[in-house]
């Protein structure tokens, strides 16, 4: 069984396809996975900017599939161009009329190549920003419109679950059994969410942000000082080097931990994000040395309230594990402080691989595949839904 996965939902175009090994656990071997970021275009505008987004899916989709399918040793080119039948063409047109630049790439794919050996398709439907995952469900359907591939929609957020408790040996990846009850404590760009997983695929939103999400804080503060888009990443450089030169926060940049002690599971970034703003308004200009204290102490306050509640939510739901996942969750502070914390609690910790923490296909993949598996059968209707909950998965 051969998968290929689309992720399309923020601003990476990723694809991924595997290769399923037999057996009763979800095992694959990786034939090709590559993310194409937009980070750059999108660093002008200091976030994503959606119809930017979009665009760039769709004049980048359909070549990045070609690309993956060649990697993977499956892209035959026709010896003769073959004409798409014209009920295909019509139905081909209204389904692609909203993406110009992907409808005429794919024709001329459909026209060239073989139909792949590919038996699966998987493709994030959710949540996310709508414009952009509309590109991927619509590459999907137009595969399964003219080759005839059963396609999956997947839950991005399922997609960051799974790809933190995949193991990893000899190029095979493997979901192990992990023991249950579980906590996910999931931070992204746009989410921030603790959940309880009693079980496999089951999930309950248990505790979440009331305003920004933790990574769209990161990002926020990163702009405040200057640094480039995404700023999840410079803040944490800066942080680190801060902590490595034994750098001490003066009083006047103590920054508040939000919600330490309201007894729930609840978060609230937009708060401290303030409070940075107000310590920079203070000071004439910002230097260096500024910025790896603000940074620094930024990040305590979010590591601090992000250890409190989880301990707390493994205590609640007598959690055996915890899985970390989102593309905060590559944050090397964050990720020592949850080690700490599983270490002193005994409980199992799952963290993904630093390059499955951000957006990719294989996290996308690892999903289709075990939905195949649990016989969840495919759609032929699919539709964008930007706040699908992991919980209606
Ligand atoms: O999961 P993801 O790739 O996209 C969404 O689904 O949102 O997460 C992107 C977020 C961005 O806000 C980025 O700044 C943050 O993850 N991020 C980090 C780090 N690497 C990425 N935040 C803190 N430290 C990092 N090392
Ligand atoms: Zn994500």
């Amino acid at each position: 069984m051969i998968l290929l996965s689309i992720e399309t939902s923020c601003d990476e175009t990723a694809i991924c396809i595997v290769k399923r090994m037999r057996g009763k656990s979800v095992r694959f071997e990786v034939l090709s996975h590559k993310v194409l970021s937009q980070v750059d275009l999108h660093a002008q505008y200091g976030g994503v900017f959606p119809a930017l987004a979009k665009r760039e899916h769709s004049k980048a989709l359909t070549q990045l599939i070609a690309t993956c399918l060649e990697e993977a040793g499956l892209l035959v080119q026709r010896t003769n161009t073959h004409h798409i039948p014209n009920a295909s063409r019509k139905k081909l047109d209204i389904l692609l009329e909203r993406e110009p630049d992907m409808l005429s790439a794919m024709k001329i794919m459909f026209e060239e190549i073989q139909k792949p050996a590919i038996d699966a398709i998987a493709v994030t439907s959710g949540p996310g920003l709508e414009p952009a995952l509309w590109v991927g469900i619509n590459g999907a359907l137009a595969m399964n419109m003219i080759w005839d591939i059963p396609v999956y929609p997947i839950n991005h957020m399922e997609g960051h679950v799974i790809a933190s408790i995949l193991t990893h040996k000899d190029e095979c990846y493997e979901i192990p059994a992990i023991e249950f009850p579980a906590c996910a404590l999931l931070i992204s760009g746009g989410h921030t969410e603790l959940v309880r997983v009693p079980k496999l695929r089951s999930y309950k939103v248990i505790g979440k942000t009331r305003d920004d999400a933790v990574g769209e804080a990161f990002d926020k503060v990163a702009r405040m000082l200057e640094l480039p888009y995404p700023g999840g990443p410079q803040i944490s450089k800066l942080a680190e080097s801060a902590r490595k030169e034994g750098i001490v926060v003066d009083d006047h940049f103590k920054l508040p931990r939000p919600m330490l002690h309201t007894g729930d599971l609840n978060f609230s970034c937009s708060g401290l994000k303030t409070a940075v703003l107000t310590r920079i308004h203070k000071l004439e200009s910002v230097d260096d040395l500024t910025k790896k204290k603000l940074a620094l102490e930024f990040e305590n306050s979010i590591a601090d309230v992000l250890v409190a509640k989880v301990k707390q939510a493994m205590y609640e739901n007598k959690a055996k594990s915890l899985i970390v996942g989102g593309g905060v969750s590559a944050n090397t502070h964050i990720r020592k402080s949850l080690k700490k914390l599983s270490e002193e609690e005994a409980f199992e910790l799952f963290l993904p691989e630093k390059n499955l923490s951000t957006d990719n296909g294989l996290m996308i993949a690892s999903v289709g595949l075990l939905h195949i598996t649990e016989g969840i059968k495919p759609r032929t209707k699919i539709k964008a839904n930007g706040s699908w909950s992991v919980e209606d998965c």
